[in-house]
């Protein structure tokens, strides 16, 4: 893991420069990092498109992407004309090879002009079914020559299941070397995702307890407050456990019950990462009703606001089978977690919008306290808050002020609101990053195939059999029944429904 060092020259190419991530989170992105001084002296941005667009119309979309999505807002004029004059739009065909031959000559002239061999970064924002013709033609065309310096970065979904998984990084290797291949998953950008490691590796004070002798278990929430929006198509192919749980909320898993690295190289973080994916016990299929519980929204009410149901939503099947919640309980199956469930959720549609980490330490041994106070006695508890509210709060119990002794649990907090009033979106992070060649925050191929082994037994006895209850939960509950049955028989109970 690098710091503060800028990039050198660079030029970013953005397959789907017309599309939505574009101009909602990769143009955002950049223009902040370039207000913020963190771009390269020389860089270009590269817009490819079918679209018939001149460089003006191109930069005009983008502006209006900036106005609406940016953390900073509408751009400032003169910093915007200096941003822009780096931005071009390349109308082009991902089919045509004549098109990548004509690029290529582009990026040789920065090159020449410039006096360098610039990073070459190739943003693939293209539907999982292009990747192979972009790849490959990128290949033909020799447009990425140089390993050092030419990298490509893709987006989920990395494969469809663990054999499709397998394909694509074969595929993608076939070309480039793992070392060039930027596999995003934006939850690791995440600054409160990302200061998991600080906590846990820049201090002493916890390290000894994070294990199974301390600590009871964990939870991991991703909550949602919105429905599948324009995404239906996509979603029917996918739900919950693809789209959540086999990357962000695995890699979470991942940065909670990793061991120490011994340095912070991305390998070694990488290795270390892989180590918890291998230490998942797997499911078996005939388990898996005891361990996973998938759910579907249905109407319900949502901010004072009425939606419709999971399969009334546009290109959705209305006898959809497909899950918008999941709950599922892991252990890990080694030294220090032994024993330990891991439970983890993710729904749209819930009551609120938030994602956390629960760590529920073990009761004291022995109560020393009168009957009627120890009843009140709470175990530790560390909570991991990393969206919208952004926090670290350690709950222990302390004595109410008065002339008895009467407990009561209270709260260590630190708040980074009250540190920082800017906070970097995960996009920033990640791609400057990718443009210094610092791949510790994204996803090695065996990463990828580990996670999806992991939750391989569910999908498939999911997939194989209808769900007979769905949709099984209302809008702005926090989820089907059977997930706090889940739980409740370990004796446990979801940490966030007890707001
Ligand atoms: C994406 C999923 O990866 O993450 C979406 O495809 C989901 O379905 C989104 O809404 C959540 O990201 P965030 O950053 O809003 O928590």
């Amino acid at each position: 893991m690098k710091t503060g060092k800028k990039a050198t020259p660079t030029i970013i190419i953005i397959f789907g420069g017309t599309g939505d991530l574009a101009k909602r989170k990769l143009i955002p992105a950049f223009y902040n990092l370039f207000l913020d001084g963190w771009m390269p002296e020389n860089f270009a941005i590269v817009g490819l498109g079918r679209t018939d667009l001149d460089d003006e119309k191109y930069t005009e979309r983008l502006h209006e992407g900036l106005t609406a999505f940016s953390r900073n807002g509408t751009p400032a004029a003169e910093q915007w004309e200096i941003f822009k004059a780096n931005v071009t739009y390349f109308q082009s065909d991902i089919n045509n090879i004549d098109d990548y031959k004509k690029l290529a000559v582009q990026l040789d002239q920065l090159d020449e002009q410039w006096g360098i061999h610039a990073n070459r970064l190739f943003y693939l924002s293209v539907a999982p079914q292009f990747i192979e013709t972009v790849t490959t033609n990128i290949n033909l065309s020799a447009l990425a020559t140089k390993p050092a310096s030419d990298r490509i970065v893709i987006e989920k979904p990395f494969g469809y299941n663990k054999e499709t998984a397998i394909a694509l990084n074969n595929m993608l290797t076939s070309t480039f070397q793992e070392e060039q291949i930027y596999r995003i998953d934006h939850y690791l950008g995440k600054e409160t995702v990302q200061n998991i490691l600080a906590f846990r590796f820049a201090n002493a004070l916890f390290e000894p307890l994070w294990n199974r002798n301390y600590i009871d278990y964990v939870q991991i929430t991703v909550a949602e407050q919105v429905g599948v929006e324009e995404r239906g198509g996509y979603y029917e192919g996918s739900g919950a456990l693809r789209d959540m749980i086999q990357n962000h909320l695995l890699q979470i898993l991942c940065m909670v019950a990793m061991e120490a690295p011994v340095s912070f190289e991305a390998e070694e973080i990488r290795n270390r990462k892989v180590d918890v994916l291998r230490a998942v016990r797997r499911i078996k299929e005939e388990d898996v009703h005891r361990y996973a519980v998938r759910g579907q929204y249905n109407d319900g009410w949502i901010q004072g606001k009425k939606v419709p149901g999971y399969r009334k939503e546009g290109g959705v099947s209305p006898t959809s089978n497909t899950e918008t919640y999941a709950a599922i309980k892991f252990y890990l199956d080694n030294w220090r977690w032994q024993g330990v469930p891991f439970y983890l959720r993710t729904g749209k549609r819930m009551q609120e919008k938030t994602s956390s980490i629960t760590i529920q330490f073990r009761p004291v041994p022995h109560s020393t306290f009168p009957d009627n106070q120890s009843d009140s006695l709470m175990p530790n508890r560390l909570t991991i808050n990393i969206q919208p509210q952004m926090d670290i709060r350690l709950r222990f119990m302390a004595k109410k002020t008065g002339l008895e002794m009467n407990l009561n649990p209270a709260e260590m907090i630190f708040d980074y609101d009250t540190c920082s009033t800017q906070t970097p979106e995960a996009y920033e992070t990640l791609l400057l990053d990718a443009m210094r060649g610092d791949a510790t925050l994204f996803m090695r191929s065996d990463q990828v195939e580990e996670a999806w082994d992991v939750i391989m037994p569910i999908l498939e006895v999911w997939e194989s059999r209808d769900s007979l209850d769905f949709p099984n939960y209302a809008s702005g509950t926090w989820g089907p029944e059977n997930a706090e049955a889940l739980i409740a028989r370990n004796g446990h109970v979801w940490a966030l429904n007890l707001h």
